[in-house]
């Protein structure tokens, strides 16, 4: 199977930003690379040329590095059109299914679509046979790891509770409730399908059923994409004592679905100052006026340096304790990444974990 790398971590981390960055790396160690971005910003996305929609672009990478990358954004909707394309049983089932107004909401929005989405474009990626590697980011789950739960989340959709119950001829029960018009469900409905009519509704499932034998099928094949020993999942965090409680809730979920954690990647981190050694600046014979005040100045800033950085190392022992994964430190790079040069910068700290 291609190597897979998951990025994930809570909202606003630098997921996408140290995605882009591992996606780099692997390039400079001569694979043929994809990142798949989820919602970059704006100037990052000009800056690894994706659009939504996109397939994935070729970004130009500084001369002499050996292999290649591509980047592409998710674009949910568009992934779960060529999801019911492929297993809609003839072309007019899937118009049907297209057309019909439960699906365009459902499709745009609904809860875990993205994430899904996600999972599927990942696999499609991963089967492609044009890539060493592929990196995914993850899309700011409301719930930790909701990314992978989402293929059986999709597959328990079309089995379960209300939708079970929906497809129910009406003589059974089912419709004449709708009709009846429980606030309780009619609350249900809106929220899954919008302003739909429940002749939309019917028509939706009735078209769909003929898809979900492929929905389960691919959600096995993604659940074993995900499990296989060259997926490899990343956790980023930062090591703010207030990150640690959501990062740590990433471990152990991760362990919960059985996946090993392949290292925390610990973003916008402080560095260790060069050891000290040989003075590199000799101090003037003649002092001028503020000499010594300006030297007591930067003692202090340097104790000060020393101590974040020693309550930071704290943290991570904090945070990384009864795991056996391996830790990165990458640099906060004082301003927002949005360029190549950055991403490339960030890159450098990045090496290790792409072998
Ligand atoms: N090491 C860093 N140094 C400086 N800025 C950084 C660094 N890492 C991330 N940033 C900036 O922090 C912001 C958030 O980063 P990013 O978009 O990668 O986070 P995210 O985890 O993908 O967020 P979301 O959960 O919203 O998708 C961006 O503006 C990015 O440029
Ligand atoms: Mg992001």
């Amino acid at each position: 199977m291609t190597p897979v790398i998951i990025c994930c971590g809570a909202g606003g981390v630098g997921k996408t930003t140290t995605a882009a960055a591992l996606a780099v790396a692997q390039a400079q160690a001569g694979a043929r690379v994809v990142v798949l971005t989820i919602d970059p910003a704006r100037r990052l996305a000009d800056a690894l040329g994706v659009r939504v929609g996109s397939e994935p672009s070729p970004v130009a990478l500084p001369p002499g590095v050996e292999g290649t990358l591509h980047a592409l954004m998710l674009d949910p909707k568009e992934t779960f059109d060529r999801v019911v394309a492929r297993f809609a049983p003839t072309p007019e089932a899937r118009d049907r299914i297209y057309r019909n107004h439960v699906y365009q909401h459902v499709s745009a929005n609904m809860a875990g679509a993205q994430e899904y989405m996600a999972m599927e474009r990942l696999y499609e990626l991963s089967r492609d046979g044009r890539w060493d590697c592929v990196v995914l980011d993850t899309p700011p789950t409301r719930h930790a790891l909701d990314f992978l739960a989402a293929p059986d989340r999709m597959a328990n959709l079309m089995d379960e509770g209300v939708m079970r119950w929906l497809v129910l001829p009406a003589s059974r029960g089912g419709w004449r409730m709708i009709e009846r018009g429980s606030e309780v469900l009619a609350g249900v409905l809106e929220r899954m399908v919008g302003n739909s009519t429940i002749a939309d509704i019917a028509e939706f499932f009735s078209a769909f059923q003929a898809l979900w034998d492929g929905f389960r099928e691919r959600s096995m094949e993604v659940r074993s994409l995900l499990a296989a020993p060259t997926t490899r999942f990343f956790l980023v965090t930062t090591a703010a004592p207030a990150a640690r409680a959501e990062a740590r809730l990433f471990v152990e979920q991760l362990r919960a679905h059985q996946q090993p954690l392949a290292g925390f990647l610990l973003n916008r981190c402080l560095l260790p100052l060069p050891a000290p050694g040989a003075p590199t600046f000799t101090a003037p014979t003649e002092r001028p006026p503020g000499w010594d005040a300006a030297v007591a100045a930067l003692a202090a800033l340097h104790a000060a340096y020393q101590g974040r950085l020693q309550l930071q190392e704290q943290n991570i022992d904090e945070l990384i304790r009864g795991t056996a994964a391996p830790v990165w430190r990458v640099p906060d790079l004082g301003e927002a990444v949005q360029d190549l040069e950055g991403i490339t910068a960030l890159a450098e700290y990045l090496r290790p974990a792409v072998t």
